[in-house]
């Protein structure tokens, strides 16, 4: 396998890493940062030096069939609570939204309720998906003259929006396929929004119960969220990334090497300066078979956002939990775990090996330390969109040592469905 980790220019003397601080949204989660840097990874870097700095995640904003039903299943299955609300009782007249939150991480999931909605246009096409990666800025217009600059669609110019609970200035520039980067600046002259969400949002709760042992949260915070683009298009998107956003690049994983004997697909990752957004980008490589991204660009009709990983420090509370809720899981043979050579490059891990192999977790270790990791199966009808559950302990890694099982156990079902 190529894993090549990418050095980015060294710093110039005068570079001073600016201060780690958590976001709003940490702090309300009661998170903290040597939490985060465990979590996900977050490092110090110079925002004065970035030419669109980035604070971490604002929202992921799905559109769905149900919006109603899917915001139950997240509370229910996920463990998410429900904090926000806009639709036809709030002027909205068109859609309904709710937005639910774990730890740092906020969705936003959008139903059509007007046959008129252009969601529904938009759900037609892709199904249920993630139209949004929404992101928090300190300063909206710098993002907005650096994107211009460098050449980005901007789909919505910066505004002022303002309710009782104060402003936010938000943007948005395109990214691949139907996807957007809404940018979000939630202090604007020295005040800090107050609202649930955003302006036209009211604080909702719901009357759902969590049952008995189930843990406060199922996860804490977002780690990555994958891009799935066309054959020859991976590095368009790393450079936009890198020209547009200023992303700088984690990791790539190219040749014949992340491949199974049938499909292969390539990824390269880049991550805004204090890595909370992290972006692997895949696109499908010549192989015998169709590679998992062919059907995933053919079943979303075109790139989209493939998984997300969100992240937790008990993967084994979780998994357990998830699947007593009925969720899902990739299957990994018990090969997988037997293997003396597997054994020997992951080392000794938190929990003794018998104790991942019964739940399926996968184990991968690098130069700075180990994560485990496991993948549900597609969460609505088509095969696209899925979440990862990642625990780190030290490695800033994606797993790379399990991408050939992992593929394997995809292949498997993609030849299931007739996909292959
Ligand atoms: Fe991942």
């Amino acid at each position: 396998m190529t894993d090549t980790t990418i050095t980015n220019p060294t710093p110039d003397a005068a570079s001073q890493p600016t201060p780690l601080d958590l976001t709003p949204q940490e702090r309300e989660a009661n998170l903290d940062l040597d939490q985060l840097k465990q979590l996900v990874g977050l490092v110090e870097y110079d925002e004065s030096k970035d030419p669109f700095p980035v604070t971490g995640w604002d929202a992921i904003v799905f559109v769905v069939g149900n919006a109603t039903q899917a915001a139950q299943y997240y509370q229910s299955t996920w463990g998410m609570e429900l904090v926000g609300y806009s639709g036809p009782e709030h002027g909205n007249r068109d859609h309904k939204a709710f937005v639910l939150k774990s730890g740092s991480i906020r969705f936003v999931l959008k139903g059509a309720v007007s046959p008129d909605s252009p969601l529904i246009a938009h759900h037609t096409k892709h199904g249920d998906g993630v139209v949004d990666i929404s992101l928090e800025v300190p300063d909206v217009d710098k993002c907005i003259a650096q994107a211009k600059a460098a050449g980005a669609r901007v789909v919505q110019e910066p505004e002022t929006v303002s309710d009782e609970f104060g402003s936010v200035r938000i943007a948005a520039i395109a990214t691949y396929g139907e996807t957007r980067h809404t940018l979000v600046q939630r202090t604007v002259d020295g005040q800090t929004y107050s609202g649930p969400y955003l302006p036209g949002y009211v604080a909702r709760t719901s009357g759902f119960t969590k049952r008995e042992g189930a843990p406060k949260r199922l996860f804490q915070a977002l780690d990555h969220i994958v891009g799935n683009v066309e054959l020859g298009k991976m590095d368009e998107w790393v450079t936009f990334y890198n020209r547009v956003m200023g992303f700088v690049n984690m990791a790539e994983f190219v040749g014949d090497d992340i491949a199974t004997d049938y499909s292969a697909l390539m990824s390269k990752v880049v991550a805004n300066g204090n890595h909370r957004v992290k972006f692997p980008l895949n696109e499908p490589a010549i192989a015998k078979k169709r590679s998992q991204i062919d059907e995933y660009l053919d079943f979303y009709q075109g790139p989209g956002a493939q998984h997300l990983a969100v992240a937790t420090n008990d993967i084994l509370g979780t998994v357990d939990w998830l699947r007593q809720e009925g969720v899902e899981f990739l299957d990994t043979p018990d090969a997988y775990y037997d293997d003396p050579e597997m054994r020997a490059r992951i080392g000794v891990v938190r929990v003794p090996i018998e104790e991942l192999k019964s739940r399926k977790i996968l184990v991968d270790r690098d130069e700075d330390g180990y994560l485990l990791q496991i993948f549900t199966k597609p969460l609505g009808d088509r095969p696209t969109v899925f979440f990862e559950i990642i625990e780190r302990h030290g490695s800033l890694g994606f797993g790379k040592g399990n991408f050939k099982a992992l593929f394997e156990s995809i292949e498997r079902e993609q030849d299931a469905r007739g996909n292959l």
